[in-house]
Parts: C-alpha cells; structure tokens; sequence
C-alpha cells in the first residue's frame, strides 16, 4: 500500500488551523476544503490523460483532459466538507456516498447509507474521509467499492494514524493513501493525537 504524505506548508498552515481547538466552525470548514484542494491536486498527479487537438489564437496545439476522471466518494458525515472542493478541481468526476457512523463502545463502523454505481469495475475512486483512525470505516468503505468490483481506490484524508496505515496495509486492499499527516497515535478512545477532535463535531457542530 502506498502512502503520500503532502508536505507542503500550504497544507501545513490549513491543518494547523483545524487542529487549533479555538478554530470556530465556519473557518474549521474553510480550511478543511482548501487543504482537500491540496490533497486532490497531488492525489491526481498521477492519472493518465487522454491528448487532443484545440486551436489557440493563434495556433493549433496539443490539449490534455484526465482519460477516466475518478468517482468521488465523501464518507459522510466528515467526509462531505471535503465533497464540494473535491468537484471543484474535478467537475467532470461523478460523485457517489457512504454514510458510516462508529458505534462509540465497539468502535466497529457501522453502514446506515449507500449510495454507489453497481459497476465500478474500470473505475478510479477518490474516497473523501478527513480522519483515518482506526482505519475500521475506509476499510468497511472500502470493501463495498470493491464488491462492486473497484481496483483502484485513493483515500484522501486530512490526518491519518499510524494504527490505521498498518491496519490497512494488513488487511492488503487495493488502495493508496493521500494524507496532510501521519499523526503520534491513537488515544483510549480511539481519537488521532494530537489530532484536531472530532472532524464532524468541528465541522457542523456537536449533535
Ligand atoms: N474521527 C474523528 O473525527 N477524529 C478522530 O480523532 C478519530 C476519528
């Protein structure tokens, strides 16, 4: 399993904000969708493109578009504050969800939504989580994009846990991981330290 971490000190400067416990929520949202622009940007670095021919003013020249934009995929409920920056940098992209909440005594994830195209075979998926903890809901998320045959899927994640990267690489899924940061560790709680708390709570409010 592959993992980026994007070292940058645009991307550093955002997630200090987020972590910043005095950070209210209106600017919490404002940094987490520009650093989602960040992470996108470097996620898509990679994939191919297709060349074809456009007239300039004054010439004729080569243009570039992605040959298969990725499905978006934002794991709700933290994950739909990086959707709408996500489909910013990829309007073409399609954009499917996950709905997972963790039960608070087993941690277990549990699904409550899906909403996902039958047939993912061929298709490059961008799954949208801000905090990889455990790693327990990328993969129960992850497995549902690969029953619907998925092979090529990039976790995008603000922070992420060195439990959750060596869960992940155990469990050998088809998948790398995008991250602003590979935090100390978890907590009893199963919370990221230092972490920024609960990137839904900080988002939308506690409920
Ligand atoms: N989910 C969060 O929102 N925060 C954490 O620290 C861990 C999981």
């Amino acid at each position: 399993m592959d993992t980026l971490v994007v070292d940058h000190p645009l991307a550093a400067a955002r997630l200090t904000t987020m972590r910043d416990a005095r950070t209210d929520s209106a600017t919490f949202r404002a940094a987490l969708a520009e650093l989602t622009v960040m992470l996108v940007y470097e996620a898509t670095r990679t994939l191919p493109v297709d060349k074809y021919q456009i007239h300039t003013p004054v010439a004729r020249t080569t243009g570039y578009r992605l040959a298969n934009p990725p499905l978006l995929v934002p794991v709700l409920r933290a994950g739909l504050g990086m959707a709408n920056a996500a489909l910013g940098l990829l309007p073409e992209a399609a954009m499917g969800f996950v709905g997972l909440a963790r039960d608070e005594k087993t941690f277990e994830p549990r699904a409550y939504m899906e909403s996902l195209p039958a047939d993912l075979t061929g298709r490059p998926v961008f799954l949208l989580d801000p905090m990889v903890a455990t790693g327990g809901s990328i993969e129960h998320a992850v497995r549902l994009l690969t029953t619907r045959g998925a092979s090529e899927i990039t976790v995008i994640c603000a922070l992420s846990a060195p439990e959750a990267l060596a869960a992940l690489a155990e469990a050998k899924l088809p998948i790398r991981i995008v991250t602003a940061s590979v935090d100390e560790r978890l907590n009893d709680s199963k919370y990221i330290v230092p972490g920024l708390g609960d990137a839904g709570d900080r988002q939308f409010g506690a409920v």
